[in-house]
Parts: structure tokens; sequence; C-alpha cells
């Protein structure tokens, strides 16, 4: 048996496939059918801004694009005498946002021009305690003088910067977008000052996208949200004081062909399991997976800050995502390749603080890109413990996973290691033991080795690499380890499975019972006539 003090057992990292080693060299990169490029592709040159394409701005204000708030189709009410009328919305937003900001309430007014509807109800308390009791008032100075006002430009630069149409990434699609970090922080500004029209509320025609205008990161006086603010603030400051080089794509990866679990002879592949470290630190390098929602981010604009919000706070750009992704389907994940870090934290949750800028020395791929590669995989929300354990949802989970971390076309020696951990177990609810075995079997299935991280939980660790072990001791393939994989967590779960059991066993005799009374009345019937 391992010693007590391991603090990580199975393969050791260092064994573990990770990027730009194992990956092949990338094919010039073009425009497809399936591939929107925002950028001069034949002017990209390493530590170069890449050039926007096409040179002016083409609108698409339909149901398939981005609506942008640069768009001549963005018209707001003229609040004359007479009542009637319109006026070009994004001349209101060039006008409010060119004024010297010179506090919060001069941010706010400005944002509340051409968002009149909510004026009542938005709050900039956040915002106010951010930069009243918590920064220093050279900070202050700083953010007002210089960060706020450099925001405001790039915001206005959206008709330089982003001049293609930006497609939907709509439910079903296999669709990528690769655009630069700078169009990326353009767009960002743009949802820090709530620009985007049509999505301040989600009844409407983005009902099923997730919001992108930053005013709920404004509101409140918790202390999550002034250190969601610094940690934002931190980012625009990079990005306005050099612009960043690079490119970023996302991928709507939609699977329709699923393996036959139970018949798969494949061996179970390797496993470095560990207590210590975390998915974005020690992972480097590997396919990360962003613990998500369907609607991508999930709290990321409000609330919430566990595993997928900070992500998507420390690594900005992910953000961005939430603009053009609708909601992910069971079959459906989003891929993001090349964002990169910005800040450190410290704490998880209510205890999250920022902890200062990070310099993200992640190399890049040939197309520019930081070779580090997130996917946004959303377990279900369990609310009774018990109903994890139905078949199909076992199935459910098993399909999104493999949509994660399934890469057709890609030999298996090419395809780094998944880093993982407790999936689904935080917020929604699921049984780490039965997540991890569940990923174990879909990495394997598709030749990609585990680094799972278990987040400070040692006897995870324990159980879950003894049953690693276990099962490749006995030299047993996926079809075989699922039945034993599931004996194994459910004789720590055994209440579970008796409870199981009798509900299928009472399930067996309801069901045959309404079958015996069928036949019964059928033959009553027949010969009745
Ligand atoms: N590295 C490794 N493990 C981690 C890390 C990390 N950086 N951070 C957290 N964990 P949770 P869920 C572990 O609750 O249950 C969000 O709002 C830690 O043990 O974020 O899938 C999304 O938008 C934690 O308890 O994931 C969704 O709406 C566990 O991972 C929802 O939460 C689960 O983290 C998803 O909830």
């Amino acid at each position: 048996s391992p010693p007590v003090d391991a603090k990580w057992l199975g393969t050791p990292i260092e064994e573990l496939k990770r990027m730009p080693q194992c990956s092949l060299p990338l094919p010039p990169l073009k425009v497809a059918d399936s591939h929107t490029i925002m950028i001069r592709t034949d002017l990209l040159r390493e530590g170069d801004v890449p050039v926007p394409y096409p040179t002016k701005f083409k609108d698409a204000w339909d149901e398939l694009n981005v609506k942008m708030p640069c768009s001549d189709k963005s018209l707001f009410p003229l609040d004359g005498e007479d009542g009637g009328g319109v006026q070009s919305r994004w001349e209101l937003i060039q006008k409010a946002l060119r004024t010297e900001f010179k506090s919060v309430y001069g941010v706010k007014s400005a944002i509340l021009k051409y968002n009149t509807a909510h004026s009542k109800k938005w709050d900039f308390s956040a915002m106010n305690i951010l930069c009243t009791k918590v920064l220093d008032p050279h900070s202050v100075q700083h953010l007002f003088a210089a960060v706020l006002p450099k925001m405001a430009e790039l915001a206005l630069s959206a008709d330089k910067l982003c001049t293609k149409p930006i497609p939907l990434l709509k439910q079903k699609m296999n669709h990528s977008i690769t655009m630069s970090q700078q169009q990326i922080a353009c767009l960002l500004a743009n949802a820090f000052f709530s620009t985007f029209p049509r999505r301040n509320s989600r009844k409407l025609e983005y009902a099923n996208y997730p919001d992108i205008n930053l005013f709920r990161l404004f509101e409140g006086s918790s202390p999550k949200k002034v250190e969601k603010l610094k940690t934002l603030f931190c980012y625009f400051r990079r990005v306005t004081e050099k612009a960043p080089t690079g490119l970023v794509t996302f991928t709507r990866q939609c699977v329709t062909r699923f393996p036959d679990w139970e018949s798969s002879a494949k061996p179970l592949t390797k496993l470095h399991i560990t207590c210590e470290g975390t998915i974005e630190n020690e992972g480097y390098g590997m396919l990360q997976v962003d613990f998500a929602n369907r609607m991508v981010g999930g709290g990321v604009t409000g609330n919430g800050l566990v595993q997928e919000e900070i992500r998507f706070m420390i690594n900005p750009e992910l953000i961005v995502s939430r603009l053009f992704t609708e909601a992910l389907d069971n079959n459906e994940c989003l891929i993001i390749t090349g964002t990169e870090q910005y800040s450190k934290y410290t704490g998880y949750a209510e205890s999250y603080k920022w902890a200062g800028s990070h310099r993200d020395e992640t190399p890049r791929d040939e197309w520019q890109r930081r070779c580090t590669e997130i996917v946004a995989i959303d377990a279900l929300r369990f609310r009774s413990f018990y109903d994890q354990f139905q078949p199909e949802k076992i199935t459910r989970e098993l399909k999104k996973a493999y949509c994660g971390f399934v890469r057709p076309g890609v030999k298996s020696e090419n395809l780094p290691a998944v880093a993982t951990g407790n999936w689904g177990c935080g917020a929604f609810g699921g049984d780490s033991r039965l997540k991890a075995l569940l990923q174990i079997l879909v990495a394997s299935e598709v030749g990609r080795d585990v680094a799972y991280f278990t987040f400070g939980d040692v006897d995870l660790m324990r159980d879950v690499h003894k049953m690693h072990s276990f099962l490749t001791q006995k030299n047993v393939t996926i079809g075989k380890a699922c039945p034993l994989g599931f004996r194994f967590i459910f004789q720590r779960c055994l209440f579970c499975f008796i409870f199981l059991s009798v509900f299928h066993i009472l399930y067996f005799i309801l069901f045959a019972l309404v079958r015996i009374l069928f036949t019964f009345f059928f033959f009553f019937f027949f010969f009745l006539l």
C-alpha cells in the first residue's frame, strides 16, 4: 500500500503527454465553411498584433450572427418632446464613452445614457466600494485617468477591429471562430460598458445565450464582486497598456456517434492522481476541463465564483465565448484554445482573492495561440444523491465527457492527457468517486491519460487510485471495467445499491404485472367478440 503521507499516486505526472511536445504541426490557418477567421492570416507574424479582416466593418444584423453595438441597425428611441423617432445607438455610445470619467458616478451615468430603460435598476455599489474603500488613491487615480479611458477607446474601436460578422455558435453546429486577443479585448471592453444590443435581459431572442453585458458585476456589496472587479481591471490594464499579439480559437463540437461502452475492448490508460495542485497550474499543456454550466461561464457575470467562474476571471478571454455560444446540449462541448492567464488568485468561492498580475509564459503554437486548451463540459445537477446512479444519467455523463475528450481525426499519441478533477461534484452535487470512474473510462476510450486533481481530498485520491490499480492489475477492458468499477463504487455506497436494486426489482414486477393484465384483457375481449 502507498506511503501514508503520499501527495500523489499512480503514474508520475512527467510521464503524461502535454502540448506542444505531443502535438503534430498544425496545417496552415485557413478559412473554411466550418471555420470563421477574423484576421488576415497572410500577415500573421509572431510578436505582431494581428491585422483584422476585412478592412471595412461588415454588418450582419440577423439571426445567424452577433448583433454588434456599432451596427447602423442598432437604434435607440429619441427622447424628444414629440416622443417619436429613433437615433443611432452607436452614436449615443460614442458620445457617452468619450466623456471624461471622474468618478464611479461618471461611469454609471455614461453607461445609463444608452441603457436608459435600466436606469432605476442597475446598481454600481461594488464598483463604488472598490474605488472608495478598497483601492489606494494612487490606483483609483490611475483607473480613472488611464485604464477606463483606454478601455472606452478600445470599446469604441469595435468597427475598426471586429470587422467581420461573428457567427453565433448555435446548437448542433460544429464550427470554429478564430479571433485575435486584441479583438477579444475590444469585445470585452464593450461587455464591460454593457453596449451589446438586446443582451440586457434573457427574455427575447438571446434567451438561450449567456449574459455578456457585465452590468451585474457592479451591483451589490459582496467582497466577491470587489475581488472579481480587481481581477478584471488587472486584465484591462494589461491589454490597454500593450496590445496582446496572439489568437484564440473557440470550437463548438457536437458529437452524434458514441461508443458502445459495454463492448469496448480497450484497456485503461494511465492515471496520475494528486491531492495537491490545480488543473490550471499543474495541468499546463494538457486538455484542461472547465466544470461548466450549459450557459458557458455560469455565474461569471454575476455572483458565481467556483471553478468555472474563477477560470473565466483569471483567463478573461474565455468570457467572450458567452457572446456567441448558445446553451450546450447533452452531446456538445465548447473547446477554447489559446487563452492567456492574466491574474493569480488565492482562496475559493467566498474566500477568493485576486493575488496580482500573472505573466503567462505558455508557448504559442504556429497559429500564435497559447498552448492552453480548455474544454467546457457541463455535468448534470443532482438534487437527490441517488439520481446519478440511474443508467440513463450515467450514460448522459459518459456522453458529455466523450464530447469533451474526443478529437475526431487525431491519433491518440498526439493528444495531451486530460487534466481534470471533481467535475460536477461541487455546486452540482455529484459523487466524486462515480465521476472519477466515468472520466477515466471515457479518457481511456479515446486513448488519453488522466491527471486527476482531488483538490485536497486525500481519501478520494487513495480510493480512486485503488480502484484504478485494481482494474489495471486485472487487465480489464473498458467494457468489463464498467460493471466492475460501478461495483467498486456501490460497495462504498451499499445503501444506494440496495435502494436501486429494490427499485429495479419493483419496477420489473410492476412491468410484468402490467403485461399479464394486458394479455388477460386482450384474450378476454378476443374470445368475447
Ligand atoms: N482544480 C482542480 N479542482 C478544482 C478546482 C481547480 N482549480 N477548483 C475546484 N475544484 P464546481 P460543478 C474542485 O462546484 O459541481 C459553476 O457555477 C473542487 O473540489 O465549480 O461541476 C458552473 O458555472 C470543487 O468542489 O463544479 C456551474 O454552474 C469541484 O472541483 C457549476 O458551478 C467542483 O467544482 C458547476 O458545478
